[in-house]
């Protein structure tokens, strides 16, 4: 009687769906006339039959849209050649997207709520729209790499990894080009490119979709289930039939058992209590979740031997993976269980962004362990040579040459502008230092630890503990006053630069009294016209004074104390790398080691302070609340 009931429902408000989407079929049809859509958005529908979808935030929504478009854009190029679309055609692919998408989601205008515009949708990287355009910019030898690492089933997150790290260094090798809008960019296009071609199952394998796409449509069919549930409550909600409200509600009732008893089973299973909304779909498209074990099994069980770092924030492990990739595992120390919500999403941000020169994030892992107690753990790539500190202060020997130091400048001032300008959203690193910046076997700078600051120890106290710690790298605007902005990470990367250079640390030790900034040090030399004085003595294969001296510029101009005299990390790149002039350095106010004491006091007793005193320059509120979250 029951079934009977709900079955007539179940009919009653699928005619209601089918009047529901009726005009938007008609409207299409409409479009397809003046210029059809090649793409066929009907794979997603295949993929996913049934109305099942997490409800997500527009942002995450936006995303999934995007990846989505990837995954119909594969197909497209498997069985054409072609990455996009006619350009006239972007209009009604747009379009044919929405009302796919309106299946799902009522009233989600594509372009509108995430900002996209029509024409990028027929617009791809570099100009490359075909198979060949790719291959000729790609070397076979790195295709080759791919096919060997991406030829396999990829559902499960270790063949998953190896695939995902080919791909992201062929963008940064080969691929440099500016994204056109975010919808398809140069970043998409090797795993466009590789799910069409390099794996054999194809786009549409759930488990090239999840590993490339990041759609996962491996767990959808009990859930879909669920959501016709709904649907149908809706209906007798509408209905306003009074005798089925009871029943409704006794149904409501038993769903919820049921969702109840299958997240229990669902945390049993795998020992973890991630609260994310995003379980089944998540920002980025190379992210892997790695169990507790996995670690466990990688580090031999967090040996002590295998430790090759140590911070406030915990031990920094080597460990191989089971395809043999040797990387770093970051274990987090004193977590508990309430942050992982925003430390998942965090992680997630951080491994949708991959450039050359930044380290790539492979995955993470939470959990909850009876006898260790909350784990968070972050698995990076392994770089063979150590920091830039462990080169310029450690026991290294060998001073590194000029070149070297200039590919370490020129890299690190790239990997930063692509965290303040590439990435999205962008990401200030908060912590730039010389330990920070890692190296590969060629010497390769990769900028670690961006976007990780707050989850550290340090990171709740900043004020305190980053002043009197690793003072010397933090802007001063920043450690005053808690004003943070990409020009903080500027005001670093000078100091980093000005070490690489002078191969004296942030903070030069002085015999009497208080220790003087590297930052005021090169200031004092440059502004007597002794600007190559700054450069260590006896570097190996020194360069000509002209681009030597413009470094130094460069480096005292961006470790400037007043935040308006810096320039941005795109700027920096142009200055080091292109004949781009460095403009004059505006006149330094204070000795900043001198009168910090002086500032902070005026700042407390006052609550608001300025940073320095001639005319022009920006006053700082202080808001305590501010300082009191940092
Ligand atoms: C549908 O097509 C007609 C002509 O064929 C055109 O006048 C009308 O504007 C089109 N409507 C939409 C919504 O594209
Ligand atoms: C895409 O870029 C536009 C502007 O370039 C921006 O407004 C929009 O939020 C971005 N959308 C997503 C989903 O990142
Ligand atoms: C792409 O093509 C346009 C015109 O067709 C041209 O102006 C632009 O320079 C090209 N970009 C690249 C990266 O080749
Ligand atoms: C991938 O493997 C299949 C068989 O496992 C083979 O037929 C196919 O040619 C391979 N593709 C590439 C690109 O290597
Ligand atoms: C989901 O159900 C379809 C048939 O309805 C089946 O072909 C597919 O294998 C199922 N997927 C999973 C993951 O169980």
């Amino acid at each position: 009687m029951c079934r009977f009931i709900f079955l007539l429902l179940f009919l009653l408000s699928l005619s209601q769906l089918l009047i529901a989407l009726s005009p938007r079929r008609t409207l299409l049809q409409n479009a397809t006339v003046s210029s059809p859509c090649p793409l066929k958005f009907d794979v997603l529908r295949r993929l996913a039959p049934d109305s099942k979808r997490p409800n997500l935030d527009t942002r995450s929504e936006c995303q999934y849209i995007r990846q989505g478009l990837r995954l119909v854009q594969s197909e497209y190029l498997r069985l054409t050649n072609s990455f996009l679309p006619p350009f006239e055609s972007a209009e009604s692919c747009w379009d044919a997207y929405e009302s796919l998408v309106n299946e799902y989601v009522s009233n989600f205008n594509i372009r509108s709520r995430c900002g996209f515009q029509t024409p990028w949708i027929a617009r791809g990287c570099m100009n490359i729209t075909t198979r060949s355009e790719f291959e000729a910019a790609v070397p076979p030898s790195a295709l080759d790499e791919v096919a060997a690492a991406c030829n396999q089933s990829l559902l499960n997150s270790s063949p998953c990894a190896s695939c995902t790290t080919s791909l992201s260094s062929i963008q940064a090798s080969y691929l440099p080009g500016p994204s056109i809008g975010n919808v398809s960019d140069c970043t998409a296009y090797p795993f466009i490119y590789a799910a069409a071609f390099s794996n054999h199952f194809g786009p549409t394998d759930e488990g090239t979709a999840k590993c490339l796409f990041n759609l996962d449509f491996t767990s959808s069919n009990s859930s879909g289930k669920k959501k016709k549930k709904i649907v149908i409550a809706v209906v007798v909600v509408i209905c306003g039939v009074v005798l089925l409200l009871g029943f409704s509600g006794f149904w409501l009732l038993r769903r919820r058992r049921a969702r109840i008893s299958r997240r229990k089973w669902n945390n049993m299973r795998s020992d973890t209590n991630v609260s994310s909304g995003l379980e089944s779909i998540s920002a980025s498209t190379t992210l892997i979740r790695f169990t507790f074990d996995e670690i466990r099994a990688a580090t031999k069980n967090f040996s002590r031997e295998n430790i090759i770092g140590k911070g406030g924030y915990g031990n920094v492990y080597k460990g191989v993976l089971p395809d043999g990739s040797e990387v770093a595992l970051k274990r987090f120390k004193n977590c508990s269980a309430a942050g992982d919500a925003s430390f998942t999403h965090e992680v997630e941000v951080i491994a949708s962004v991959r450039h050359v020169n930044l380290v790539a994030l492979r995955g993470y892992c939470t959990a909850t362990t009876p006898l260790e107690g909350h784990q968070r753990i972050i698995v990076c790539d392994l770089m063979k040579n150590g920091s830039v500190h462990d080169h310029l202060f450690g026991v290294m020997g060998k001073k590194l040459s000029w070149p070297t130091r200039q590919k370490i400048a020129l890299g690190t001032a790239r990997g930063l502008a692509y965290l303040h300008y590439g990435a999205q959203p962008a990401i200030i690193h908060r912590d730039i230092k010389a330990s920070n910046i890692l190296l590969d076997e060629k010497f390769e700078p990769k900028v670690a630890d961006f976007g990780l600051a707050k989850f550290t120890p340090e990171g709740t106290t900043h004020l305190s503990t980053r002043v009197a710690g690793t003072m010397g790298y933090v802007a001063p605007e920043y450690a005053l006053y808690g004003q943070l902005t990409e020009r903080s990470d500027v005001y670093s990367f000078g100091v980093v630069l000005l070490e690489l250079l002078s191969g004296k640390k942030a903070l030069i030790a002085v015999n009497d009294g208080q220790p003087t900034l590297v930052a005021d040090w090169a200031w004092s030399l440059v502004r007597k016209g002794r600007a190559m004085d700054v450069v260590e003595e006896g570097m190996p294969d020194l360069g000509t004074p002209e681009v030597v001296e413009k470094y130094v510029l460069v480096a005292v101009l961006c470790s400037h104390p007043q935040l308006y005299a810096r320039p941005t990390m795109d700027q920096v790149v142009k200055m080091l790398d292109m004949d781009v002039p460095v403009p004059s350095i505006p006149e330094r106010p204070l000795s900043l080691i001198a009168n910090i004491d002086d500032i902070e006091r005026s700042v407390s007793s006052s609550g608001s302070g300025h940073l320095s005193t001639p005319a022009g320059y920006q006053p700082y509120t202080f808001e305590e609340q501010d300082l009191s979250e940092r």
